[in-house]
């Protein structure tokens, strides 16, 4: 019985092994396209739900159209504490002014100086890209005022953090 058995199982095996062998894989004629992150797009009144107004949900900033994840700085950013108003909208304008003026709190850099242009890259560069992960892109970076794909839409470089797979 237990002869009968292992024989039965290396017969199977030799089968397996056989069938394998025989068919060789087809070549493969076309490469795949290399995987692409997928790029989420937030529209204002989606951005307008990360405000930090819900003990639980994450709280995100835009900030040259880049959309950052800042819960992790809850205490600027949070309910109540003195950043509050940045968050939830692309603060740009106010980001290069130093300005929480809510005439400020816009993605609308028109007429700013050299001093604040550059001063809004310093902060772009050494605090948002530097300390919170990128979590996508508002609709004006993304697209056309048609709607449109912008073509030159090229996602931020941002090495030591990966687009949170958030969808
Ligand atoms: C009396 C005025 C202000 C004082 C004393 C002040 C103080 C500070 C301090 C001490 C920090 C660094 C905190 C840290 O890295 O641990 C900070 C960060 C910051 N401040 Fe102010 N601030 C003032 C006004 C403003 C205004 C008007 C804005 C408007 C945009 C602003 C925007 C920011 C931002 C964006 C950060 C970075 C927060 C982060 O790391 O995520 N500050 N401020």
């Amino acid at each position: 019985m237990a002869d009968g058995l292992g024989l039965a199982l290396a017969l199977l095996a030799l089968a397996l092994v056989g069938s394998r062998g025989a068919r060789s894989e087809p070549e493969l004629r076309f490469k795949p396209a290399p995987r692409q992150r997928p790029v989420r797009l937030f529209t204002e009144s989606e951005l307008a739900r990360y405000a930090g107004q819900e003990e639980d949900q994450p709280i995100y900033i835009a900030v040259k159209g880049v959309v950052f994840d800042v819960t992790s700085g809850k205490e600027f950013y949070g309910k109540g504490a003195p950043y509050n108003a940045l968050v939830g909208k692309d603060s740009t304008r106010g980001i290069a002014k130093m300005s929480l003026d809510p005439e400020d709190l816009t993605h609308d850099t028109a007429g700013l100086t050299e001093e604040e242009l550059q001063s809004l890259d310093e902060t772009f560069n050494n605090v948002y890209k530097a300390k919170y992960p990128i979590v996508g892109y508002t609709a004006q970076r993304i697209l056309n005022e048609d709607g449109s794909p912008n073509p030159n839409f090229k996602p931020e470089d941002q090495p030591h953090f990966t687009i949170k797979d958030e969808f």
